[in-house]
């Protein structure tokens, strides 16, 4: 691990507007019918750890402090929304009434404060991609059946299967309006494909391989593993990351390094998450179940490692750990062959190809914070 020389908290440096941003997101994500403002507000309202905005304002707020002579003009017009009746059911509801529905049920109009070196629409890009985020737990909760998320029962407990699908298709379709309202081609075009690629990404998990069950050499598995793990994580933080860059206007050089320091973060980040999965005590230490991915089936890095060391576990693999044993047996593997430290070590990686993105940007307090949040991904217990 590269040593983190100045340890800022990145949580200190935005806490201004983090704090704006539940009450934001809410305003964004209104709707008319009580029901479905409830599920849809239902992630919001627990304890989430907010990564992705906040690497969004940190690297705004970083991005600021380039030099002129790296920049063009930054997208500084506003966020405001289209007074247009047309897209609220009001005129409906005025000629039939119907009781059940709040007639403001069209997006409210959020609060938008400047904040020194944050931009408005980098501030309202850190609410979209918390809300893809969040639509995208709520479908993944159905797809894993999980019961748990956020130390509270998931989406798909609490309300039923139907409801969840609903609020998250909801919240994506607000985060659409959001993201119009951008009023940014690139950024469109780039938001718009993340929600692609998560699809991409969790599809390419449930089929896990080809379609045909044949031999297929490892390495092509891992390549595949990180595909997949681009798709289903790191594409919403490198996405995002490069849209900030779009926004403050930078040179296509610095665009491209912020969406290197995002892919590599994001790899990093789902890397960790698949190493707890193994090692976590207990769920109260990750408010979400553990040891998940073996009974869903799931073949990640410290199965993959083990598997160079063991040929015999390609046959668990391949049947998905679906016979009696099996899961207990790849535990037994992964033990042996060293799988999670392993991982670790490519988590390790990412991390520091990430930190060395970061280096192209000038010093400032964000930069180091941003710095932190990146050492504090690889090191996390949740
Ligand atoms: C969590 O992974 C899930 C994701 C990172 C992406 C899920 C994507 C979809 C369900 C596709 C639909 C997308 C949208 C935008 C509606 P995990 O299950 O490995 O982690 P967990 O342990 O936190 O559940
Ligand atoms: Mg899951
Ligand atoms: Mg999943």
């Amino acid at each position: 691990v590269r040593p983190v020389k100045p340890l800022n908290d990145p949580f200190s440096i935005v806490s201004s507007e983090m704090s704006g941003l539940a009450g934001n997101i809410a305003k964004l994500v209104g709707s008319g019918h009580p029901s479905l403002n409830k599920v849809a507000n239902y992630y919001f309202k627990s304890q989430g750890k907010h990564i992705r905005p906040m690497i969004v304002l940190l690297l705004s707020k970083a991005m600021s402090e380039v030099p002129d002579s790296r920049r063009g003009e930054p997208d500084t017009s506003d966020v405001s929304y289209i007074a247009d009746e047309s897209l609220s059911p009001l005129k409906i509801l005025n000629e039939i009434p119907m009781p059940i529905l709040n007639p403001l049920s069209k997006p409210q109009e959020p609060f938008v404060s400047e904040i020194e070196g944050v931009l408005p629409k980098q501030r309202r890009l850190a609410e979209i991609v918390e809300m893809i985020h969040t639509a995208s737990l709520l479908h993944d909760d159905v797809i894993d059946n999980s019961s748990e998320r956020r130390s509270r029962p998931s989406g798909n407990s609490a309300f039923g299967n139907k409801m969840a699908i609903l609020a998250g298709d909801f919240l994506l379709g607000r985060a659409s309006v959001a993201i119009a309202r951008l009023r940014n081609a690139e950024v469109t075009e780039l938001m718009s494909t993340t929600i692609a690629n998560l699809v991409e990404g969790e599809f390419m998990q449930l089929k896990n391989t080809t379609d045909n069950t044949s031999e297929v050499v490892k390495n092509e598995y891992f390549q595949y593993y990180i595909h997949k793990t681009y798709l289903k994580t790191a594409s919403l933080m490198s996405k995002s990351c490069r849209s900030a860059a779009v926004l403050a206007g930078l040179d296509r050089d610095l665009v491209d390094h912020a969406y290197e320091f995002g892919k590599n973060l994001g790899l990093c980040f789902q890397i960790v998450d698949d190493c707890l999965d193994y090692t976590a005590a207990d769920k109260e230490q990750l408010g979400k179940p553990s040891g998940a991915d073996l009974k869903l089936g799931l073949a990640t890095a410290p199965v993959l490692y083990a598997w160079e060391q063991f040929p015999e576990l390609g046959t668990l693999i391949r049947r998905k750990f679906k016979a009696p044993g099996d899961i207990e047996l790849a535990r037994d593997y992964v033990k042996k062959a060293d799988g999670v430290q392993k991982t670790k070590n490519l988590a390790v990686h990412y991390h520091n190809a990430a930190l060395a993105e970061l280096d192209f940007f000038p010093p400032s307090e964000a930069l180091s914070g941003l710095k932190s949040l990146t050492h504090i991904m690889l090191s996390r217990e949740k």
